[in-house]
């Protein structure tokens, strides 16, 4: 058997190998191969297992990891690519003591991206999607969600998909695109909230449907974005077109967002800051996937999601960036799992499961992508530890020292 790359031996392989996502105390444990190799071919993992076994293949290249750990690429599952501008004024406002949500009502937040993604061609608005997909990528993230949601309009939600669209034929991470035209109502709808989400559901989700533009619909369900029967509305209308859905819920109060989604049976239900006792339990018997997301619980100086409480419920658990320019301004799925460990109370083996498999079983994605396994995109990451503990015990210290996505080695140290 001939391979294009062994990565080999490995000191510590970490497949996250399991049957579906993983779920409550099983997350804490995390399955370990000692002297371990990954054999690549074609840009797929094409063999798993010791070392000794693959040891006098014929190779092309030979990556030694014997003191290093291997882990599968990071997924991040919630992102807000691709957008443009730069709303660093809005952290200064919030560190004066403005609220989010104060600032989005001001014209900033969302309505402030959107002019920027409004006034831009698509050109410009693909470069700079395809500076943030390679931030992400040297950061081991090689497979993301990206959603509109900027645009709020027809041509510029579409364009926005668009977008998703062409980088997702030329960056080697897979991208997963949503549609999130209900992310906030734009200023010319105000006083005719129904137009809008008339215009979403008779004229922009068809579309995007006919055209294979989008896997998912996201809605914002929130007190000062869309309520809860409007979610409800526009969820469904996707359903009936075939989409998936997901919903930005319970962030800012306890609004009935969660709820919404088990009812629905979305597949992920993403923030749940202020999620109650009764949402995680409906979340857990609906089997729809928490994605929690501790970066913008840090960047607005928010509680954390009650990451223990949806474990115990048995919920199978993801987490992700949410990056964003406004709530969670981050490449690094590094940092998101420091305080998933750290302001969340995840287990490091917890937030290993969270941001690798969980995530890509959140977008429907989990038989391609999420572990090392063969017959999977070779997406992996290799650190100078030797065992998860060590990703976060000289906190904040990144270790990363390699990353191959789809069997392409994008940088090794
Ligand atoms: O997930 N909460 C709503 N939407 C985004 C923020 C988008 C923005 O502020 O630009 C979020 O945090
Ligand atoms: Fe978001």
């Amino acid at each position: 058997m001939f391979y294009d790359i062994v990565v080999g031996p490995i000191g510590t392989l970490i497949t996250c190998k399991n049957e579906g996502p993983r779920k409550g105390e099983e997350l804490r444990d995390l399955p370990v191969i000692i002297n371990g190799a990954v054999g690549i071919k074609d840009g797929k993992i094409a063999f798993v297992g010791k070392y000794e076994e693959i040891e006098k293949c014929d190779v092309g290249k030979k990556i030694d990891a014997s003191n290093q750990m291997v882990l599968p690429g990071f997924v991040d599952c919630h992102t807000h690519i691709p957008f443009l501008g730069d709303r660093s004024n809005e952290m200064i406002m919030r560190f004066e003591g403005k609220t989010y949500m104060e600032i989005a009502r001001s014209g900033g937040g969302i309505l402030n991206t959107m002019k920027f993604v409004r006034y831009s061609n698509e050109e410009s608005l693909f470069k700079s999607a395809r500076r943030s997909a390679k931030r992400i990528l040297v950061n081991g993230t090689t497979t993301f969600e990206g959603k509109s949601g900027y645009g709020l309009d027809f041509d510029n939600e579409i364009k926005q998909l668009n977008v998703l669209k062409r980088l997702s034929s030329e960056v080697p991470q897979k991208i997963v695109s949503t549609c999130l035209s209900a992310h906030f109502l734009p200023p010319e709808y105000e006083g005719k909230r129904e137009k809008y989400i008339e215009l979403v559901v008779e004229k922009i989700l068809p579309f995007v449907a006919q055209n294979g533009l989008a896997t998912f619909v996201d809605v914002f369900c929130e007190n000062g974005a869309f309520t809860v029967e409007e979610s409800r509305k526009i969820l469904l209308r996707a359903k009936d077109l075939n989409f998936k859905t997901r919903i930005h819920a319970d962030e800012i109060e306890n609004y009935g967002g969660a709820k919404l989604a088990a009812e629905i049976g979305c597949i992920s239900a993403d923030h749940l800051l202020m999620a109650d006792d009764e949402s995680i339990e409906l979340l857990s018997q609906n089997e729809v996937i928490p994605v929690l997301l501790p970066a913008t619980a840090f960047f607005l100086k928010k509680p954390f999601a009650r990451a223990r409480k949806f474990i115990e419920k048995g919920c199978a658990i993801a987490v992700a960036s949410d990056l964003n320019p406004g709530s969670s301004y981050t490449y690094s799925m590094f940092q998101v799992l420091t305080l998933a460990v750290f302001g969340m109370g995840l287990f490091p083996e917890e937030a290993i499961w969270a941001t690798t498999l969980n995530a890509a079983y959140a977008l429907s994605v989990g038989e391609e992508v999420g572990s090392i396994e063969v017959g999977k995109k070779a997406d992996m990451t290799i650190w100078d530890v030797n065992h998860p503990i060590y990703l976060f015990y000289p906190f904040g210290d990144n270790c990363l020292s390699g990353v191959i996505s789809k069997g392409k080695i994008i940088f090794l140290s």
